[in-house]
């Protein structure tokens, strides 16, 4: 019976050595600057109760998950995002800590989605939660932590966009949706579908002014201006709105003096964004300002960032004055990078260091030497003959190699070649280490 071929599971991939190395150096990149801002990192399991998930979602949630009953039967779930997690590990063991509490995460992430370019079944976040405060300048601060991570990585051609659900949610209530009704906008908003959603004002009967209101709002995308225009139009709202529930006005407002407030922040430090109310973001937990990061050049999959101010008090009895937080797509990001050409090609070892028959142990010993200074070193293993050897030294880039010849050891000294010009010299095996930081001292 012929072996069957096992394939790697739709949506997931496997990483070559340079892309590992591309990718941790983005990582690194985007530690650094959360450690900057304070943050630090914690690390949360890769599968949790489904409830956890459910808790604030809803039962629609598990077609996107990957679910499981383990062996004592509960019913578990691989991660879909790591803000839940992150909250739950606060309630059980960091609530005591002086606030803010301010986490970062690097994990992978599983959702049952249709797989393309740039939408994974397996794939990978970078976020952070501040958690214990409401204040603006807190919610600015996660802002600009997103950006600063992703502008330190290289990548120019972003667009930031901050918007406040309690601008959108309050100008629903103030049309008259109710909750149901609310969801289903919420979703044609968070598509920008703003042509479906007038559509589906009219289909249920919303007077003409209220839907004029919500659409030229959500149209309302740019500068600081946009928040002005926003409230000249929610002050005019009596002589528009034919059934507005005008109680939900100041509340309005005030959402948007709070983003004014964090754009101000985000301005005076150098956060270029855009203002726009139409950002419904998916995930049920979020309650203020909201903001998104795209990069216009990935196509249909270009959200590389999203966050927001949430409440999960409810659902770990928690009673925390304001948490926000973000996650970046790594693999969006990844992707956007190459595609503006950032590259961190795996660097090329130093020395090389080739044994002629006899001397492999002499070799063996002095590549650990090298080692141990700091000189990455390649030590030919497959007893190659010197041109092979050398060949292949010179197409993986060595500088440097050292060739132990048995005429030259007897003398106790070994061949230096310099692989870019080719010149050799004879070099004391006691001073091999000092010739070497000489030649690559101004090669830094
Ligand atoms: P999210 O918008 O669902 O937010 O995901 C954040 C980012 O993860 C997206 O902007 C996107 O770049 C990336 N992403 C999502 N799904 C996929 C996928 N199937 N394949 C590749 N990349 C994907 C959250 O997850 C929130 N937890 C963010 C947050 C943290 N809000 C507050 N704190």
């Amino acid at each position: 019976m012929g072996k069957q071929k096992i394939n790697r599971p739709r949506g997931t991939r496997d990483f070559s050595q340079e892309t590992m190395y591309y990718r941790k150096k983005v990582e690194g990149i985007l530690r650094r600057t959360a450690e900057t801002f304070g943050y630090h990192e914690i690390a949360t399991p890769t599968f949790e109760h489904l409830d956890l998930f459910t808790m604030k979602s809803g039962e629609e949630i598990v077609d996107q998950l990957y679910t499981f009953r383990d062996k004592g039967d509960r019913t578990m779930a691989l991660r879909p995002e790591l803000t839940a997690a992150a909250m739950r590990f606060f309630s059980e063991e960091m609530a005591y800590k002086p606030k803010p509490v301010k986490v970062y995460y690097m994990g992978n992430c599983f959702r049952y989605e249709r797989p393309q370019k740039g939408r994974y079944r397996e794939f990978w976040q970078f976020g952070a939660e501040s958690i214990g405060t409401s204040s603006p300048e807190a919610a600015a601060e996660i802002v600009s932590l997103a950006c600063h991570g992703v502008r330190a990585t290289g990548l120019r051609d972003f667009v930031l966009r901050v918007g406040h659900l309690g601008v959108l949610r309050g100008l629903l209530e103030l049309a008259g949706f109710d909750p149901n009704d609310a969801r289903s906008a919420m979703t044609l908003i968070d598509k920008g579908n703003f042509q479906g959603l007038g559509d589906f004002m009219i289909e249920k009967g919303f007077p003409e002014g209220s839907r004029d209101l919500l659409l030229s709002i959500l149209s309302l995308k740019g500068d600081e201006g946009a928040i002005a225009k926003a409230k000249e139009l929610v002050c005019d709202v009596e002589t528009i709105v034919d059934a507005a529930d005008v109680s939900r006005v100041p509340s309005i407002l005030s959402s948007l003096e709070l983003l004014e407030r964090i754009s101000d922040m985000l301005g005076s430090a150098g956060v270029d964004h855009l203002i726009d109310f139409g950002i419904a973001r998916g995930l049920d937990y979020y309650t203020g300002m909201v903001f998104e990061i795209d990069v216009l050049s990935l196509g249909a999959e270009k959200q590389i960032c999203g966050g927001g101010e949430y409440d999960l008090n409810e659902v770990f009895s928690l009673n925390i004055k304001g948490t926000s937080g973000f996650a970046i797509g790594f693999d969006r990001l990844v992707l956007a990078m190459e595609n503006e050409g950032l590259t961190f090609p795996i660097p090329a070892p130093v020395v090389g260091v080739l044994p002629t028959p006899g001397s492999e142990t002499q070799a063996f010993a002095l590549a650990s030497q090298l080692r141990s200074s700091g000189f990455p070193t390649e030590l030919e293993v497959m007893g190659r003959g010197l041109k092979k050897a050398l060949s292949r030294l010179n197409d993986i880039g060595v500088a440097v190699t050292i060739i132990i010849g048995e005429q030259e050891l007897e003398h106790g000294n070994v061949i230096l070649r310099d692989m870019g010009s080719g010149e050799q010299e004879e070099v004391p095996l006691d001073r091999v280490l000092d010739r070497i930081a000489e030649i690559m001292a101004p090669r830094g």
